[in-house]
Formats: C-alpha cells, structure tokens, sequence
C-alpha cells in the first residue's frame, strides 16, 4: 500500500514538472497528512498507510519545528538557490536544479514538499519585471512593462508617483507568480563612469533612500517583496570584486545611509550583498556589516542573499556566520561545503538555523504560500500609462532660450541623430525588460501631432541599415554582460541641414550614450561626444539660426555627458534619460508642451570629467580602490570646493516660473528635538506647473568638517496654476541634522548657527532661516565597525 501511494506521489510529481510548475510542498503534504495545520509531529492513518506526520510550515510560528525536522542535507540545501540544485522530494537525494516555476526570472529558492516549505520565486528589476518573454509550447506573450529606471524616478522627485510604480510592479509580479523582485538598485551614483548607474537612483543618500522606501512600500504594500541592492560600496563595474577602501564616516554618511533610510523606513523583506569588499572584508563574508550595522543597528528584518554567483569563491562558514542567508543562484558543491562544514565542526549548526529562519519568515508572506495563482495578464495597459508619465515626469529640461520650448502642435521638425532610428529605451543587464512595444522618438512626435521630415528621416533609416551591414558595424550576439552594438558615426548632414532648416520650422538633434555593455563601465569616451556629433550639432545650429529658426537637444542618455562646449549651439535641451518603453510618447509630452517639464537633476552634470576629484585614480589598481573624496560626493564637492558645474544637482527648468517666499524656521530658531521649516511657493507664470522644492542645511565645522551643504528634506508642489501658491512645511530632526563621529561611532550634532537653505537647485537658493544649537549632542551611538585597513589619504576643506 505504502508503495501504491509512493508510486502516486511521484506521478503527481512528474506531471508538475512536465507542466513547468512545481507542486507547491503544501498540496503534496497535505494529502499526505490528516491534520496539515498542526505542526506538531503525530502519528496519523491515511488510505490506509501509517505515516509519522512531520511539522509543516503553516505560519511564523511553525518555523522552529520545521527546521527542528529538517535533516542537515535539507538545511543545507535551504540556504542554496535551486537554480542548479534541489532536494528529491521523493527520496530526499540532491538532484539537478528544480524546474523552473516563472521561465527567466533569475532565481528560486528550494522546496522541500516533505515539510511544506515552496520554492519562491525572485525576478530582476530595476525596470520592471524581467522574465523571459516567450515560453516553449505557447504562443502565448509574458511582457512585462518597462518603466523608467532609478535614476528617471528619482528625477521626478515625486515620492508618490515613486510609490504609485511600486505598485504597478507589484501587480505584475503578482500576475506572474513571482514572490520577490531583485530591486531596486540604490547605490549612490559616487562615480559618473560607474555602469550601472541608471540603475540607481542618485549621488545623493537621502533621495536614494527615501524614493527606495517609497519604491519599496508601494511594491511591499501589496504583498510582494523586493530586495534593496548592492549592499554595500559597489560603486564601479570595473572592480567589480575589488576592495573598496573607504573611511567610516563617508560610509555612514553617503554609502550606507540610503540603506538605513530604506530598512527603517520601509523593512524590504531582503537584500542582496555586493560583489566586492570593504575596507579588507568581501561583503558577503562582513559580519559588521550584515550583522552589527544591517540587523543590530537598524533592525533589518528580511534575509541577505548573495549577488549572483558571488558566494561561489568565498568562504561559506564566514558568510553563513556574518549574516549571508542565502548563496544565489546556487550550486551543489555549496551544500557539500555546508554539510562537511558542519560535519567537520567548523560550523555551528545554530548559525544555519538562524539564516533558515530568517528565509522562511519572508517566505511565509509571500503570495507563493498563500496559495495566490498566477494570471499571466498584466494590465499592460495601465502600466503603459502610468510609464509614459513616469518618463515624461522625469524628464529635465536643461535649457530654453527664448522660449524655444514648447512646441506648437503644427510645427513640422527635422529629426537629426541615429539614435531616431536606433531607440534607446534604457535597460540592460538585470533591468533588460521584455516590454509589448517600445515608441521611438520620431513615432512619439508622430503621435503627438507633429510634422516630422520624413525625408530626412528615410535617409537615416538608410543610413543606418547600411553601416550595420557592414563588418565594422555589424551587431553579433552579445550576452546579458556584454552588448556588441558598435556605436556608429554620425550621418553627414552639411546639405541635409541647410534644406530641413529651409522646410521645416525646428531641428532637433537626438543625441545618445553608448551602447552599454553592463559588464563594465562607461568608457570615458563616452562622456564626451564624438567628433561626427559635434559636426552633426554645428551643421544643424548653422542651418537653423541662417533661418532664424531654434534647434532642441534632446539628450537621450543613462548618464551624465558634457553639454558645455557644445550648448550655446542649440536653444533647448531636453535631457530624455533612457525612460522605458514610452520614450518618444513622454519627449513628445515634454516638447508640445502636453506635460509641464518638473523633473530636476538627481546628479551633477560637470563641465569636464578631468575636474572630478577621483579623475586620476578612478577605477583603481590592483583590484584596490581608494575613496579619498571621502564624503564629498557629487555636489557636496562642487559646493564646497567652488567648483562650478555645467548643471548642478536638484536643477530643472520649467515652461512657467516659481517664486519663493517666506522661508522660515519655528521657535524663533531654538531647536529642541526637532525644528520645522516653512516655505511658500507661488506659480509667476502663464502655465500650470510643478516644483521640486528643496531644502539644504549648512551646518557648523566644529571637532567634525560639514560639507558646505546637503540635502535634508525635499517635496514636490501639486500642480499650481498660475498665480496659486502652495504652503509647504519641512519637519527636521536631530538625526537628520547629524554628522558622523567616528571617534566616538557615534551622530553628533555640534553645537552652532545652522543655516537653512531652501531652493529651487543646489545653487539657486531662494530663500535662507537658520536656527541654533547651544550645546553638542550624541544623537545615536551604533557599533564601531568597518575601519579602513589602511590610512586614507582624505580630501579635507581644511588642508
Ligand atoms: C546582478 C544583480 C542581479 C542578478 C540576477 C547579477 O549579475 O549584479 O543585480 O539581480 O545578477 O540577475
């Protein structure tokens, strides 16, 4: 009989991975046992077979006695992605990886039926839902919506359209039975080459940190999870397992902060570790970070996962000690390095036990346990909408001349750039999102109403076609590292030029980034525009102002590039980002005029790349890299070192003006656990429009030196029409007003004048208060770790 229902199991079993989808523990074991809500062990009779009942995961508190029932092989298979590796539920033996619940989605963790543990299912971000898009035996699709990256979310600085995302990417991982998506990236954009930038949000901590936990709750708020990346100091591709040597004040402040904002303020169910080391100490293997930093002095909740492939070379006993809960992808010589270690005595059983519990607290809230069925229909059609306003709202306009912009809906316009015929949506590597459709600019602009010079644009197309047939050119398989798209020269349009400017009333020259490769950095190159560029931009500008008539950049980058030699050419400047699939729906949006352009700068684009202070040392020798700025990042250098960029961070014009009024602070300037600061803001112009307002504080030097300012609060306006003001209010308290003293591990606020700074951009001050601090202060004292191993040689304002 026992045999009878074996042999049943495992037809069961087969059917389920013949259909691609692994019968969730529960079903199986609740066949098995009369009484699958208890977790108590009990002796039961069912058709007939005598079957010891074993504990199984019904809830949190079930979890101490199913891993008291777990055999070592299955601990140790539970803290091992199921990639390449799973448990046979039927004979308990380590076979090949679990068929595969959600085709592309990058990881699974294991199931072990036998206790009613599921496997969940984890899929990248950071633009959307990356899974495969076909699957065998279907014709059916699996697109997922492309929505902007990071760094075009932060640009917005909307915290609620921000939080509006986090939830549309939670209805379409629900949709496709994923539990926890791989995002969102939040390391801060330190280093202008580093590529995989777009991935993050800002240079920044607490924009990173607050639009990550807005992120986060919207995705989390509706039942699914999301793990916070890279944690901690990946800063570079180049480096990619390089030793970061940075000084615990610059990790607290800029490198770490946007974490802490994120854990406490949103409580992502996981995290994923950084390839590299800190300070001596590889990330996965950092007990000071993943325990004393992570767990004990900001309470994280969730699991750490390692990168992919990351934990495959390093030492498994420390990982699993300082806090690594799970090894992703996963392999089986990690389960035999876990078993013998355990064997062997050099691990504590306890430690693997405490990082199963930790897995299986997420796993317990994940839609996979409670039994939610996937539908594989988005409503992509609310994604879309919500996209396109997302990109448009992201949107920066960088310069207008003479009202240049907006367009009027009847002009016709010359489309200058291969990038017209070569889209540039954004996302590669873990945010390569297989959307239904992207739109081009030339089809946006289309769409909109605009006349485009189809003339023109058919000679591109040509163009173009032509040089990727040729072998210099030609596009070969790349992979998910490495992109093998050559960037090609632009089209020669010294003739061209003169008759569009002739026939058309504006030229807009699209201008792109490179083809990322994802694997490494952004060549330096690549910062700079290519000669063939800089000729397409004369011819253009020559032709058009001959006519009297405006030429528009539209930058259609993931990054910063340099604008100043080449930006008295044009009379606009759009920077498009690389936004998702509604690129040319949102520049359309931006340029007729549809949306108000309220996006604002979430990095310094500098004059020149050789004026950044890491210019000769970035990325680094010797697998070693130094963060000698320190803590002055992005424009915490600029302002403080009087260095004037090409735009600065927080900038973004409007088609309407803003006024700034009655800045203030409360209690006549005595702060005493906290301080409030007051603005009021008013539309000047003839528009509706929004504005990012922002809030700087200037603080005192005392024992510790202050950046001349940072960002401590920042809101959007609604939307004002003209001549409407809107009262805004800013709540600062002393954690926010904080330095980091490494000498006592501890924020300190030291006593002083501190200067309240709120603008439209980190240099376009609007308005100033200040309040005062009669005595220094120890805020929060937090463990005294990660110190350099070496001595740092750190740029200070005071040498
Ligand atoms: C990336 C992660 C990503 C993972 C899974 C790694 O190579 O660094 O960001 O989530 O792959 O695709």
């Amino acid at each position: 009989m026992l045999k009878k229902w074996k042999k049943k199991k495992r037809k069961l079993l087969a059917i389920a991975l013949a259909s691609g989808l692994m019968l969730s523990g529960v079903n199986i074991d609740l066949a098995l046992a009369s009484n699958a809500n208890s977790n108590s062990p009990a002796t039961v009779t069912q058709q007939g077979v005598e079957q010891q009942q074993v504990p199984q995961l019904v809830d949190a508190a079930s979890i101490d006695a199913v891993i008291a029932a777990m055999t070592l092989q299955e601990k140790a298979a539970m803290v091992v992605g199921a990639n390449t590796v799973s448990i046979d539920p039927v004979n308990g033996e380590i076979i090949g990886g679990q068929s595969r619940k959600v085709p592309g989605a990058a990881g699974q963790t294991q199931s072990i039926p036998r206790l009613g543990i599921p496997a969940i299912v984890l899929a990248d971000g950071p633009m959307g839902v990356r899974i495969d898009p076909t699957r065998p035996g279907t014709d059916q699709t699996f697109h997922a919506t492309k929505f902007p990256s990071p760094n075009v979310l932060a640009s917005t600085w909307d915290t609620e359209l921000v939080n509006d995302v986090g939830v549309a990417t939670a209805d379409e991982l629900k949709a496709y039975g994923i539990d926890l998506l791989l995002a969102p990236g939040m390391n801060i954009q330190s280093y202008l080459l580093n590529g995989r930038n777009y991935e993050y949000f800002s240079e920044d901590p607490l924009v990173t940190g607050i639009m990550t936990a807005e992120f986060v709750n919207g995705v989390q708020d509706n039942g699914v999870g999301t793990t916070i990346k890279h944690f901690a100091a990946y800063n570079q591709r180049e480096l990619n397992n390089g030793n970061m040597n940075v000084s615990q004040r610059a990790l607290r402040e800029i490198y770490l902060k946007g974490f802490e904002i994120a854990v406490k303020e949103s409580d992502p169910w996981a995290i994923m570790d950084s390839y590299n080391a800190i300070n001596g100490t590889y990330a996965t293997e950092n007990k000071d970070l993943l325990t004393s930093v992570l767990r004990e002095d900001w309470g994280f909740n969730g699991f750490a996962m390692t990168d992919w492939e990351n934990g495959n070379n390093r030492d498994i006993v420390k990982q699993i000690m300082a806090g690594t809960n799970l090894f992703m992808p996963g392999n089986l010589d990690q389960v035999n390095r876990i078993m013998d270690a355990v064997k062997d005595g050099n691990l504590n059983e306890k430690y693997l036990d405490r990082n199963i519990k930790e897995i299986l607290n997420i796993v317990v809230q994940t839609p996979t346990f409670k039994g939610h069925v996937a539908t594989n229909s988005p409503d992509l059609e609310a994604g879309a909408k919500l996209a396109r306003q997302a990109a448009a709202d992201g949107m920066v306009l960088l310069k207008n001349e003479a009202k240049a912009l907006p367009l009027k809906g009847d002009m016709s316009v010359s489309l200058f750039g291969t990038p017209n015929i070569e889209t540039m949506t954004g996302g590669r590597g873990s945010a390569l999102v297989y959307a239904p459709y992207q739109i081009g600019i030339p089809e946006g602009l289309q769409n909109s109403g605009l006349m485009i010079n189809e003339e023109l644009l058919a000679k591109y197309e040509t163009y173009v076609e032509e040089l990727r047939a040729t072998d210099e050119y030609k596009q070969t398989p790349g992979n998910f590292f490495v992109s093998t798209f050559p960037t090609l020269p632009e089209m020669d349009v010294t003739e061209e030029a003169v008759a569009a400017a002739e026939n058309t009333d504006v030229g807009i020259i699209v201008l792109s980034t490179e083809f990322g490769t994802y694997g490494s950095d952004r060549s330096k190159n690549d910062f700079y525009l290519s000669e063939s560029k800089l000729k397409m931009i004369e011819d253009v500008s020559a032709a058009y102002r001959e006519q009297g008539k405006p030429v528009i950049a539209i930058l259609n980058v993931e990054g910063p590039l340099e604008t100043a030699s080449w930006e008295d050419k044009v009379d606009g400047i759009v920077l498009g980002w690389q936004p998702g699939q509604e690129l040319g729906n949102a520049v359309a949006d931006v340029l007729t005029g549809k949306v108000n352009p309220s996006g604002k700068l979430p990095q310094t684009f500098p004059v020149d790349y050789a004026e950044l202070p890491y210019a000769d040392r970035y990325p680094g020798v010797n697998n070693e890299f130094t963060y000698e700025e320190d803590i002055y990042v992005g424009y915490r250098y600029n302002t403080t070192f009087g260095l004037e960029p090409a735009y600065e961070f927080g900038y973004g014009l409007s088609y309407t003006t803003f006024d700034y009024d009655k800045v203030r602070v409360n209690r006549n300037g005595q702060f005493k656990d906290r301080i409030t600061v007051f603005a009021t803001v008013e539309n000047t112009g003839e528009v509706a429009g929004r504005e990012a307002v922002q809030v700087y504080v200037s603080a005192p030097d005392g024992k510790l030196e202050k950046p001349e300012l940072e960002l401590k609060a920042f809101t959007k306006t609604k939307e004002l029409e003209p001549g409407k003001k809107e009262n805004l209010k800013f709540d600062l308290d002393l954690k926010d007003i904080a330095s980091f003293d490494e000498e006592k591990s501890a924020w300190i606020v030291e006593k002083g004048t501190y200067e309240v700074l709120v603008g439209a951009s980190s240099t376009d001050i609007r308005g100033t208060a200040s309040f005062k601090i009669e005595k220094d202060m120890v805020v929060e004292t937090v463990n005294d770790v990660l110190a350099p191993q070496i001595e740092i040689d750190r740029l200070s304002k005071l040498n």
